[in-house]
């Protein structure tokens, strides 16, 4: 039995009670289904800048009618350190953990406005973590943070302790966020965990959009028969993990001992795979599932700021809190595209 089948099975005897932030988005929405389906209670807090209401709609249909009554959402924004106060607490009681996801995403976008992305990644990322800590019963905090804080450091695979420059107001936003996390813990004896998400994927990552993330964006290109276009050679590496294993580590995280937590760790599956490789992946799987794509990609230049190449070491988080993926890229491929030819073929 895994650590994270142990902690399943306690928590489905003993519920606890969640908060999530960026309910309505990918990874939180994710978090919400696999919370609810072990029945557990959980607040959900989103302003829909970049999250959806049918993203919640979904994981209504995908869970039992009780399951959905132990959840209660908040439309809300974290720059509001009022709403942040108000979501510490579920009908039923006050929050266990937090699992803070809520931020604006995309190197791009944080470089076309740096302010915007600061002040919902770094303002409303303290008004949460002073938020949870003065509600005095958080066991918790659990937050994501980025890759982007490996920045120009050469090493791969990537070791937590060996970051470099940030490359990009993002990376800024994310390495303060670690910051502020490290001085909680010193100065107010606050719980966190911080989750350095290299690139996740999976179904309810949305296409749509300048900001899109690479697996949805040629996923979307593809099933619409449009051009697809590769920033650089297409040597370019990332490690792509699959939104399950996400979701693993957070519940691992939030529930480790205290001698785990006051750290940060990798959350990806260890692999580097080429934007070349990736390209052809997901053709082949659209196939499988009936959708042919006949265009070659298109290369244009690299993008400012991005990285050449990233792979996580995840011993850490194998080691610390019994992290096991569940699902390699092909898995995660496999398993997100009939979600994707469902949810945009017309
Ligand atoms: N997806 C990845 O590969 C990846 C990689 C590194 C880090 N991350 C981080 O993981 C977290 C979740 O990412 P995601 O991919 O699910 O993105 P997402 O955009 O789908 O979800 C983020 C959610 O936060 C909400 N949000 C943004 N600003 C808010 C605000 N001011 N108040 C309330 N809600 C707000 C958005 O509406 C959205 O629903 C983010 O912090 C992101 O920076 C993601």
């Amino acid at each position: 039995m895994t650590r994270y089948d142990e902690v399943k099975l306690e928590l489905t005897k003993k519920p606890k009670i969640w908060l999530v932030t960026g309910v309505a988005g990918f990874i939180g929405s994710n978090l919400l289904e696999t919370l609810l389906k072990l029945d557990q209670r959980v607040v959900g807090l989103d302003n829909f800048s970049n999250g959806f209401e049918h993203n919640l709609d979904e994981v209504k249909s995908l869970v039992s009618e009780k399951q959905w009554q132990r959840f209660e959402f908040v439309e809300g924004d974290i720059r509001d350190i009022d709403t942040c106060r108000n979501v510490m607490c579920h009908s039923a009681g006050p929050v266990d953990y937090v699992l803070h996801q809520a931020a604006l995403g995309s190197v791009p976008r944080s470089i076309n406005d740096p302010i915007t992305s600061n002040s919902a990644n770094v303002t409303g990322f303290l008004n949460m973590l002073v938020a949870a800590k003065n509600a005095n019963h958080v066991q918790s905090f659990t937050y994501a943070a980025s890759s982007s804080t490996y920045g120009d450091h050469p090493a791969l695979p990537k070791i937590e302790k060996n970051i470099g420059n940030p490359l990009s107001p993002y990376a800024v936003t994310k390495y303060v966020n670690e910051l502020y996390a490290e001085v909680f813990a010193r100065t107010y004896d606050f719980n966190t965990i911080g989750l350095r998400y290299f690139n996740v994927f999976g179904p309810r990552q949305t296409p749509e959009g300048a900001y899109a993330a690479v697996i949805p964006k040629w996923t979307g290109a593809m099933i619409r028969n449009q051009d697809v276009f590769i920033n650089g050679d297409g040597k370019t590496s990332r490690d792509f993990s699959y939104v399950a294993n996400a979701v693993q580590l957070n519940i691992l995280a939030a529930t480790a001992p205290d001698e785990a937590k006051n750290q940060i760790y990798n959350m990806a599956l260890g692999d580097r795979t080429t934007l070349n490789t990736l390209f052809e992946s997901i053709k082949e799987h659209l196939a499988l599932n009936g959708v042919s794509y006949e265009k070659s990609p298109i290369y244009r230049d690299f993008r400012p700021g991005d990285v050449r190449h990233s792979q996580a070491d995840i011993s850490k988080a194998q080691q610390h809190l019994g992290y096991a993926p569940t699902h390699k890229i092909l898995d995660g491929i496999q398993a997100a595209m009939p979600w994707y030819v469902k949810n945009l073929e017309h």
